[in-house]
């Protein structure tokens, strides 16, 4: 039960405070914060853990007029931020004046890409990623280039990101950060990561560990890689040694790093899954789990399906209707999602898992004080 009255005005918190922001959606504000917009189904790399429909066309994804029409909607409801994902969002040929159109409304947005098509961006294009967006996260799961190639299934994957990195530095602006997928086999990684972030002038390393379960399946079709996971003993400790050189790494050079959270919540989640009981790592880390993704935010597939989140089933398609009537049909969602009655796919979640379990401990700290001394010691490592 909110304290208060519900109410859409477009509050905007800056960002230092997203933290209040998290009680003000929880209590009164009813209106996405952000929105995830896989802006297409297509892409331009084979991932081992993604399995990216390799058959779609871009008649699938939204029209350009509704992709237009659907930013100025996020900008009447409020949104203050549009993370761009896909498949591959510079797959999309019109992204460019997408791009311009969530400037025009002074949209922060976030591009998360796979960085295979930056190096070979003519300067108008570069132009356009320096005015329009405000961080390009780059997709980089190893330096070692032909790990990274292997796992995305193309060649010169390594360098051409590395190539986009070097691009997006020379450009001076967008921010630049590095998304890491962790998994068995690139645990030894992570350290080496945060310092090519450091040499690459990224300011951030994003590490979050593979679900064998893909996107694109949908939450009915479950795909389940459970080879990609950390399941031995042996495995486990290799993580745990190189989740503490990383965060020494980045302590040194200064890098901001998922990996506090990681170190804490990576172990129970990769066990959870070895024990096939992946409601484990839920029932047993918070009294009770409060999913502030789908309290602040919403997914919009490349098909235009909205989703409470990336993997679960969709409730609705904004080819049909608007931003607004969507997200008010998951309004029995997030009544659910606050009183911490979630559905099963979500036992295998890891998505914002670091910022939603942040908040629900904060939210009842008494009833969480074991998890509270756990936040609180993670964070002044
Ligand atoms: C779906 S991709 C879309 C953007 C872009 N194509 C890319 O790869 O960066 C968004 C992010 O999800 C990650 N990802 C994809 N499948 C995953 C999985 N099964 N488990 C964990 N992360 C995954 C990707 O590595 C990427 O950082
Ligand atoms: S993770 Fe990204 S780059 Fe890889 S296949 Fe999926 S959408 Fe494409
Ligand atoms: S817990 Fe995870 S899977 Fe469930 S709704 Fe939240 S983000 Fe989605």
């Amino acid at each position: 039960m909110g304290l208060g009255p519900r109410v859409s005005l477009p509050i905007r918190f800056p960002r230092k405070l997203a933290f209040l922001s998290c009680f003000a959606h929880y209590h009164w504000i009813d209106r996405p914060r952000s929105i995830t917009w896989a802006v297409t189904g297509r892409c331009n790399a084979n991932c081992i853990f993604c399995e990216v429909p390799a058959q779609l066309t871009s008649q699938e994804d939204v029209t350009q007029e509704r992709a237009l029409k659907l930013v100025e909607e996020m900008n009447t409801i409020g949104v203050e931020e549009v993370v761009l994902v896909g498949g591959e969002p510079l797959a999309r040929k019109d992204i460019w004046q997408i791009l311009e159109q969530c400037s025009k409304f002074g949209i922060r947005v976030l591009l998360v890409t796979n960085g295979l098509a930056i190096e070979k961006l003519d300067p108008r294009r570069l132009e356009v990623l320096r005015r329009c967006v405000s961080e390009v996260r780059i997709s980089l799961d190893s330096t070692d280039a032909e790990q990274h190639d292997s796992i995305r299934g193309v060649s010169r994957a390594f360098d051409r990101a590395v190539a986009g990195l070097a691009t997006l530095r020379r450009l001076g602006g967008p921010e630049v950060s590095i998304s890491t997928v962790v998994m068995n086999g690139n645990q030894d990684q992570i350290p080496k990561l945060v310092e090519l972030a450091d040499k690459s002038g990224a300011r951030a390393v994003y590490f979050q560990p593979v679900s064998p379960i893909t996107i694109f399946s949908g939450a009915s079709a479950l795909t389940k890689k459970m080879e990609l996971l950390v399941n031995t003993q042996a495995d486990f400790e290799r993580l745990e040694r190189n989740v503490d050189a990383g965060l020494r790494a980045a302590k040194r050079l200064r890098i901001f790093t998922t990996l506090p959270i990681f170190q804490v919540f990576a172990g129970p989640y990769f066990q959870a899954w070895a024990a096939n009981l992946p409601g484990l790592y839920f029932e047993t880390i918070v009294r009770k789990f409060v999913c502030l993704t789908t309290l602040w935010s919403t997914f919009v597939d490349y098909d235009g399906s909205v989703k409470p989140c990336a993997v679960l089933a969709s409730t609705g398609n904004i080819k049909q209707s608007s931003l607004v009537t969507e997200w008010a049909k998951l309004s029995q969602f997030r009544t659910n999602a606050k009183a911490g009655r979630l559905p099963n796919e979500c036992q295998a979640c890891f998505c914002n898992i670091g910022e939603s379990i942040v908040f629900s401990t904060l939210r009842s700290p008494l009833r969480n004080w074991r998890m509270f001394e756990t936040l609180a010691a993670s964070r002044l490592r």
